[in-house]
């Protein structure tokens, strides 16, 4: 093989495995299992593995029935991640549910860590994520279909019929994390200062006080 040849197959390489490295949200794993400790002191990346471990660690049935969603967004999340199933920890999975009432909304959001399929147990929804460009790709979607949401790009699901709604999702990390786009802006701790949302916004500090103060109640 010539010199240039070996070059070539090195450089191959390298972006073989620079692209593993970005294929998989969580980093791989290094043992069978490794049951969360979420009792230890320790600090890394993930958490501790415990000693005693059982099927109950992989075993959750927290999914199983519609939540209550009688509050101001009329949806509610049950999640379904390292921290209800211990298990989880290390697998680079997890799952959550979402019942809605009718015209019921799970306000924009992102999940910093992991993308999310979704399949729609009951009902009918509207449903988009918007790309780092701004365009929105949205979709109605009913029982028995999915739709996917890619990794950190802000989306947003509604209840368009007129019965209760439900949906199971599924993320390729142990804690994929949500982070509300309006409950990050108005009701930060401690606040984002006036200053930098009336200007980011167009608003005026009055319209602004009041969007804040909405959120304060949530
Ligand atoms: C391990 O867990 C089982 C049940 O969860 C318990 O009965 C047993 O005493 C535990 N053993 C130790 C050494 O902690
Ligand atoms: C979500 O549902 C659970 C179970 O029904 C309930 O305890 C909780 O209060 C609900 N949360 C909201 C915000 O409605
Ligand atoms: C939830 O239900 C109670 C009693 O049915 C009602 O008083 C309350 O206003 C409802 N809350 C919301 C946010 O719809």
């Amino acid at each position: 093989m010539a010199t240039s040849d070996y070059g070539l197959m090195i450089v191959i390489m390298m972006i073989a495995i620079f692209m593993a490295s970005y294929t998989s949200a969580d980093p791989d794993f290094l043992q069978d299992v490794c049951v969360a400790d979420l009792s230890s002191g320790v600090k890394l990346n993930g958490f501790a593995c415990k000693s005693n471990i059982s099927a109950d660690d992989f075993f959750f049935a927290g999914l199983a029935k519609p939540a209550c969603t009688n509050n101001t967004f009329g949806s509610n999340v049950t999640l379904a991640n390292v921290k209800q199933i211990n298990g989880l920890n290390t697998l680079g999975v997890s799952m959550s549910r979402v019942d809605y009432a009718p015209g019921g909304v799970s306000p924009p959001h992102v999940h910093p860590r992991a993308s999310e399929i979704i399949f729609v147990l009951e009902g009918e929804l509207n449903v988009g994520f918007i790309t780092t460009d701004n365009k929105l790709f949205s979709k109605t979607i009913k029982k028995g279909e999915i739709f996917a949401f890619p990794r950190g790009l802000i989306h947003q699901q509604i209840n368009i019929g007129k019965d209760p709604a439900a949906t199971v999702g599924a993320f390729n990390s142990q804690l994929a994390g949500t982070q509300k786009v309006a409950n990050a802006l108005f009701a930060s701790s401690p606040t984002v200062e006036d200053a930098v949302l009336t200007k980011a916004f167009q608003l005026e500090t009055k319209l602004l006080e009041e969007i804040k103060s909405r959120f304060a109640l949530i």
